[in-house]
């Protein structure tokens, strides 16, 4: 009964209003709350970023200031949170960790989840930001065996995660200043990117009022896969799967065929039909990060501009426009920095955390929000009459 427009993946559907990000697919134009991210990622630090997403404007220089002071009010977390860490299996996915963790701030913080007060809706939003570089440095450092850092709260947020991610209370490192902006820009490229899977996602959980943190956890699931934000942790597994420069148009080849599942991970994007600009800057960056390190002829480097040469001239790519995504250099810089494969989708997951609760916060704020109800075409058995046990 009724009739729906039937658009399975939503290609052609806009679910919502939204003020936040502006993606001009054709063009490769990328913008929050209207500043291209070419003049954010250059200009501003990520928590300017988290503002700018969260309220509307960049921060003048108090409410930069202040903000900045909230946030690192908010960096511990409880306790009793480190213990949930301690359940899982020592192998365990650090996604898993914290599809598992982040959920279970839910539990804790029932001072920041009366999502119709506004106050407790940006203490909810801030205690995300705050906590998320903790938890996710707290994931990577229960699979390697380390004991958890604290944050500390004189360092600036991307340099305060590279210190607790690999910093030991025998050896406390301090990130370069080159290594910490690197960081830092990563996490702005990947802070907002509209209706993607992920933050749909999100807004959906959260279109029934549910718990924030609980909706944030949803999330982060729906991010890990490969066809989104595990697509950076693909594109490393690939180009070492590749191995050499020589074997590039075998694998090109078997992208190319229809019965061949394999895809060249970091190409093509339902929404970019053009260079994706934020992989513009991930490639400037990969070399800043390189150069700082010291590595001269990074092999994985060495493929993924070979590779990105021969897609971008190849028909099939061409034809169907696919182009390098903000996933295809994201996974060289990590690596160079010393991120196992398994963590590039939970930075990935820090960083979209405001992309997720501005959202959130958008649609719990509009006056018109609904409950996501998506309808179907149904393709099942017609009515039939029921039997009985005995008779079936
Ligand atoms: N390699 C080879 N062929 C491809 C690729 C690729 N990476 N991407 C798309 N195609 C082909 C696809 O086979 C299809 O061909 P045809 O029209 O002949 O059936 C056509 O291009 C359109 O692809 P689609 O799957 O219908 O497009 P989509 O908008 O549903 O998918 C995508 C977008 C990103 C899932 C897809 O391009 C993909 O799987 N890329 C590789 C994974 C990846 O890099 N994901 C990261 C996306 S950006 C960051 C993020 O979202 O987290």
């Amino acid at each position: 009964t009724g009739y729906f427009t039937f658009d399975p993946g939503f290609t052609s559907t806009a679910a919502c209003d939204s003020a936040i990000t502006y993606i001009d697919g054709d063009e490769g134009i990328l913008r929050h709350r209207g500043y291209a991210i070419q003049d954010l990622a250059r200009n501003c630090d990520f928590l300017e970023v988290c503002y700018l997403l969260l309220n509307g404007d960049l921060p003048d220089a108090q409410q930069k200031d202040d903000f900045e002071r909230t946030i690192t009010y908010h960096t511990m977390v409880h306790e009793q949170l480190a213990k949930f860490y301690s359940g899982f299996r020592r192998d365990a996915h650090p996604m898993a960790i914290m599809v598992g963790v982040v959920g279970a701030l839910s539990a804790f913080y029932h001072d920041s989840t009366d999502i119709f007060d506004p106050l407790q809706r940006k203490i909810a939003a801030h205690r995300l930001i705050a906590k998320m570089p903790t938890m996710a440095a707290m994931a990577y450092k229960y699979t390697v065996g380390e004991p958890f850092m604290y944050p500390r709260n004189d360092l600036g947020y991307a340099e305060n995660f590279l210190y607790m991610t690999f910093g030991t209370p025998c050896e406390p490192y301090m990130p370069s200043p080159i290594l910490s902006k690197a960081m830092d820009k990563i996490f702005i490229l990947h802070a907002d990117h509209e209706q993607n899977a992920s933050t749909s996602t999100v807004r959906l959980a959260g279109s029934s009022h549910a718990n924030p943190f609980a909706c944030i956890a949803s999330g982060i699931a729906a991010l890990w896969g490969p066809a989104h934000g595990g697509a950076n942790e693909a594109v490393l597994k690939m180009l070492e799967e590749i191995g050499s420069v020589e074997r590039i148009p075998e694998f090109i080849k078997r992208a190319k065929d229809k019965n061949d599942n394999f895809r060249l991970m970091g190409f093509g994007h339902r929404v970019y039909k053009n260079y994706d600009p934020r992989a513009k800057i991930m490639r400037e960056t990969c070399y800043e990060v390189l150069n700082e390190l010291g590595i001269k002829d990074e092999p994985h480097l060495a493929i993924a501009m070979e590779l990105e040469k021969i897609a971008l001239e190849d028909p099939y790519f061409v034809e169907k426009k696919l182009y390098p995504n903000v996933d295809f250099y994201s996974g060289i810089i990590l690596k160079a920095m010393g991120f196992p494969t398994s963590m590039f989708t939970v930075l990935f997951a820090l960083a979209r955390t405001v992309g997720w609760i501005s959202q959130w916060k958008e649609m719990i704020e509009d006056p018109a929000q609904k409950i996501g109800r998506p309808r179907q075409l149904y393709t099942g058995t017609p009515a039939r009459e029921f039997v009985p046990l005995a008779r079936r």
